[in-house]
């Protein structure tokens, strides 16, 4: 049953190298055991990711299957990306396009505002995936959380109505933080601000989803009665991450530039705007960043970036995000008029049959000149 699972998540990671599929699939059918066809396929996929450290893919070669979770945590966390990015200028497109892995794209070698959300995102994105894998009995090195939290998180206060107990199988966080530190923290082992940086935007991410991890209890007892209560420990829907995440990428700190001539080694933010006043430690969650970001208007192939002549933005009120006064840097927009076919005016026939007319429906966006 397990086998089975993981090897559908391994076909459906392997979509991203399809030219992998077609080359290795007579090799794949000689091995002798499905868990090792699986093994073998997780590797070689190890071996084509784009943009991973030597020790990356030591550890990817070692560890091939939560290596595949932890890809899906990293596209999970594009996604997620471009939903809370959709009316920028800046729309985070250049990670889904340039590669599978998004740490190998420009804008994560730089030290942007944009830079510190992805680190944040793509570290919670990987302790996301794993979490919840272990829990589904989806790895062989980990299962549901052992108890953990009933030192630190019991919320027996606001339950002791009812007698409850922790039985059910939490998600293993204190796993996929472990995961996502080895697997991505790696990548910024030189003692430099930047990678300190990286790591404390990386750590960022992680203690956010922490701190949304939510309890979900299921009764037990006659006729409902719920007299015993299961409890365990869930990640939340990522969205809810993301968004917090996104919340600390407005309010980022900007480190100190003389900080970064000197080389100091603690880490220090200041806010935007309080320049006079006397640098102090950045809070766990905040997110640091030391590059201003460009304007994203035009388009600038460094930066793997497309420029948002073209984008759909929205009239209307101009200071809002996505407005084209705001997307489209002044050079104004054009109303073009969009039609789609969809499905109308259905009726229901008994029994049963839904018949419905094709309709056209006409639209007028505004796009970016
Ligand atoms: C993001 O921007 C690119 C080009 O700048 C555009 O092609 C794409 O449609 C945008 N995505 C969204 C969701 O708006
Ligand atoms: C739905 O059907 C009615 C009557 O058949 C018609 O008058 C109307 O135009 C149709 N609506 C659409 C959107 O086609």
């Amino acid at each position: 049953m397990n086998i089975a699972r993981v090897a559908g998540e391994n076909c459906r990671m392997s979509w991203t190298f399809p030219a992998i599929i077609i080359l290795f699939v007579p090799l794949l059918n000689m091995a002798s055991s499905r868990g090792e066809l699986l093994k073998l396929n997780s590797a070689l996929a190890c071996r084509f990711v784009r943009g991973l450290t030597r020790e990356q893919r030591t550890i990817c070669h070692d560890a091939p299957d939560t290596a595949s979770v932890a890809f899906e945590g990293l596209q999970l966390a594009v996604k997620e990306c471009q939903h809370q990015f959709r009316w920028h200028r800046w729309n985070c497109t250049s990670l889904l396009t340039k590669s599978s892995n998004p740490h190998a794209s420009a804008l994560m070698k730089r030290g942007f505002r944009e830079s510190s959300f992805l680190y944040a995102l793509t570290a919670a994105g990987v302790v996301h995936s794993i979490a919840r894998a272990c829990a589904q009995g989806r790895l062989l090195s980990c299962g549901c959380d052992p108890v953990g939290y009933r030192a630190s998180h019991d919320p027996r206060g606001r339950l002791r109505a009812n007698k409850w107990e922790w039985s059910g199988c939490s998600h293993n966080l204190a796993y996929g933080i472990e995961f996502s530190k080895k697997f991505l923290d790696v990548r910024d082992q030189v003692d430099d601000l930047q990678s300190k940086i990286n790591v404390h935007n990386n750590n960022a991410g992680r203690s956010i989803l922490a701190s949304h991890m939510e309890v979900r209890c299921k009764c037990h007892g006659l006729s409902g009665s719920c007299q015993v209560r299961t409890c365990w420990r869930a990640t939340p829907d990522f969205r809810v991450v993301a968004t917090t995440i996104k919340r600390q990428y407005r309010k980022a700190l900007m480190v100190a530039q003389e900080e970064l001539n000197n080389g100091v080694s603690i880490l220090r933010g200041r806010p935007r705007g309080r320049r006079k006043s006397r640098p102090r430690p950045a809070p766990k969650t905040s997110l640091l960043f030391f590059e201003k970001s460009p304007s994203f208007c035009e388009a600038d192939p460094k930066l793997e970036s497309s420029g948002t002549s073209g984008r759909v933005c929205r009239t209307g009120r101009t200071s809002r995000t996505g407005s084209c006064d705001l997307l489209c840097c002044g050079r104004g927009h054009d109303l073009i008029r969009k039609s789609s076919i969809k499905p109308c005016n259905c009726t229901f026939h008994w029994c049963c049959r839904v018949d419905c007319q094709k309709c056209q429906d006409d639209k007028w966006v505004a796009v970016c000149k």
